[in-house]
């Protein structure tokens, strides 16, 4: 396993692993994925900046991202000390320690630099990944509103928090 911090050659093989993840209707509120050309403006951002996005290899094929992005870069007036985190690893490749070693090194990175907070959202029926998160000790901080995934089905987000 190889866990590295992601490059702008990245772009396909990230956008197509967003792609794939979200279309399993499962797990983000999101039902659309953003274009290639975002991601492509976003990994600029984040290879000027150094923020903290992690990939990892298996047999040279990238099967796992976790990201964490300033609340700035997300919105307008948002903190620039407050990351986002998301997370995807491949279907087939899950339960072999990619996530847990991604999140390992994301959170590492941020202790190292100026974040203060790491926020997430997830969904209450996402036990893999609540596990994970309640594993690093993230914090639950607050249930939102409902919502419909791609699948149909209605979900409530959760909010949690890390102070790495
Ligand atoms: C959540 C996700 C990133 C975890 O990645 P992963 O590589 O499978 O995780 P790991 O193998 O490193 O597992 C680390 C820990 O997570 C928890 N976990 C992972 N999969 C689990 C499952 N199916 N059931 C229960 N706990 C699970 C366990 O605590 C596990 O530790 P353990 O193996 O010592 O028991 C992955 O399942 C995924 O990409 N899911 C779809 C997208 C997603 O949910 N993203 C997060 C949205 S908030």
């Amino acid at each position: 396993m190889e866990v590295r911090r992601v490059s702008l050659d990245d772009v396909q093989p990230v956008f197509e692993l967003y792609c794939e993840v979200s279309a399993e209707g499962k797990y983000p509120a999101r039902t659309n994925p953003p274009s290639i050309e975002t991601f492509e403006r976003a990994l600029a951002e984040v290879e000027a900046y150094g923020w903290p996005v992690y990939v990892v290899e298996h047999a040279a094929e990238l099967v796992g991202n976790a990201s964490v992005y300033p609340e700035s870069f997300c919105r307008a007036g948002g903190d620039r000390h407050i990351g986002f985190l998301g997370m995807q690893v491949k279907q087939g490749f899950r339960r072999r320690g990619y996530g847990a070693a991604l999140l390992k090194a994301v959170v590492k990175h941020c202790r190292d630099t100026d974040f203060h907070t790491i926020e997430l959202m997830v969904l209450k029926s996402n036990t893999a990944a609540r596990s994970l998160y309640d594993s690093f000790a993230f914090i639950w901080v607050e249930d939102l509103p409902p919502c419909t995934l791609g699948s149909g089905v209605i979900d409530h987000p959760v909010r949690m928090r890390l102070t790495p």
